[in-house]
């Protein structure tokens, strides 16, 4: 079976890329240097773009930006808000899915700590980060006081986004469990815009704490607190999703989480679109490094650029 899949960088300002330079493009068959063109149709050309572009691509820009806040929410959670000062550039950052490398001043390149949006204040041009610090780069980056480097933006944070953008009057219910709840600010303002019932459920998981809260009482939504590792909260979970007239999902958090989602959804008569937050380790964003790579049905499948089905990602 052919994959079903596009990227997500096909027809914005970063395409052609690296890979169409490369005879590696995942969507042209002519810039992967075969003779004939047998392309997974996007609504644009990229080998004409890369022709017209003379061969030149636009790279993401890597930019020194000032830290306005940091905020410690626990020993090993911090928020922190950057200024960045291109109008532009913050909408850009201002998606479902959308994600950036951040780094110390003055720290090496794989110092890069892929970091998806938590919110974006287009007016202050202020863009909100989430970290759970865990290793070496995390606390590296919690310890920046004055700049960071900050390098984007990328977009592919989510599988599903098509779902997400074209979402009008639909219900949703959006699970955010541990870190994953700072992915579910930017899905819930995108649905909020197409007038869509939006029912969440938080679980603080390891993080101990509920960060996407405040923010969601903000827009007008009271999330309810939820353990799903509770026979009780599985139960009323399948009880939502059956009887509360859901159109979608979105899962932001573990693979298990999202697995555990999808059997329930498996299980019901009728189908339900399962969106999840991409878990695959994401090194240079670019789809060069190879770290995101993983083969499903016979094909090298980039993560960091690839939209797919949650089921294929998830393999059920
Ligand atoms: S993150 Fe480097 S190839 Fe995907």
């Amino acid at each position: 079976m052919t994959l079903n899949y596009y990227c997500i960088d096909a027809g914005s300002q970063y395409c052609p890329c690296h890979l169409a330079k490369t005879d590696n493009c995942l969507i042209c068959s002519m810039l992967q240097g075969k003779d004939t063109c047998d392309c997974r149709w996007q609504g644009i050309c990229v080998y004409q773009e890369y022709i017209w572009a003379g061969g030149k691509i636009e790279e993401r820009k890597l930019l020194s930006v000032p830290v306005i806040e940091k905020n410690f929410v626990t020993d090993k959670l911090v928020t922190i808000k950057i200024f960045i000062p291109s109008a532009s550039l913050v909408r850009d950052y201002n998606q479902p899915g959308a994600f950036a490398f951040l780094r110390p001043e003055n720290s090496l390149e794989y110092y890069d700590v892929p970091l998806c949006v938590m919110d974006v204040d287009e007016s202050k041009k202020i863009i909100n980060f989430a970290v759970n610090i865990v290793g070496p780069k995390s606390k590296a980056i919690a310890r920046s006081e004055n700049k960071v480097l900050i390098r984007g933006p990328y977009w592919n944070g989510l599988f599903g986004l098509k779902h997400i953008k074209s979402s009008y009057n639909k219900h949703w219910l959006i699970i955010g469990r541990g870190i994953g709840q700072a992915s579910i600010i930017p899905v819930v303002k995108n649905l909020l815009r197409g007038n869509n019932k939006i029912t969440v459920l938080l679980d603080c998981g390891n993080i101990k704490v509920n960060l996407a809260e405040d923010e969601l009482k903000k827009l007008g939504i009271t999330p309810q607190e939820f353990d799903l590792n509770t026979t009780f909260h599985k139960m009323r979970l399948r009880e939502i999703i059956e009887k509360d007239g859901v159109d979608f999902v979105y899962s932001g958090g573990s693979d298990v989480q999202h697995k555990f989602i999808q059997n329930v959804l498996n299980k019901l008569s009728f189908s339900i679109p399962l969106i999840i937050s991409n878990n695959h380790q994401l090194c240079c964003g670019e789809g060069v490094c190879g770290s995101c790579e993983t083969l499903i049905d016979g094909e090298l499948i980039h993560f960091c650029k690839i939209q797919l089905r949650s089921e294929q990602v998830l393999g059920g």
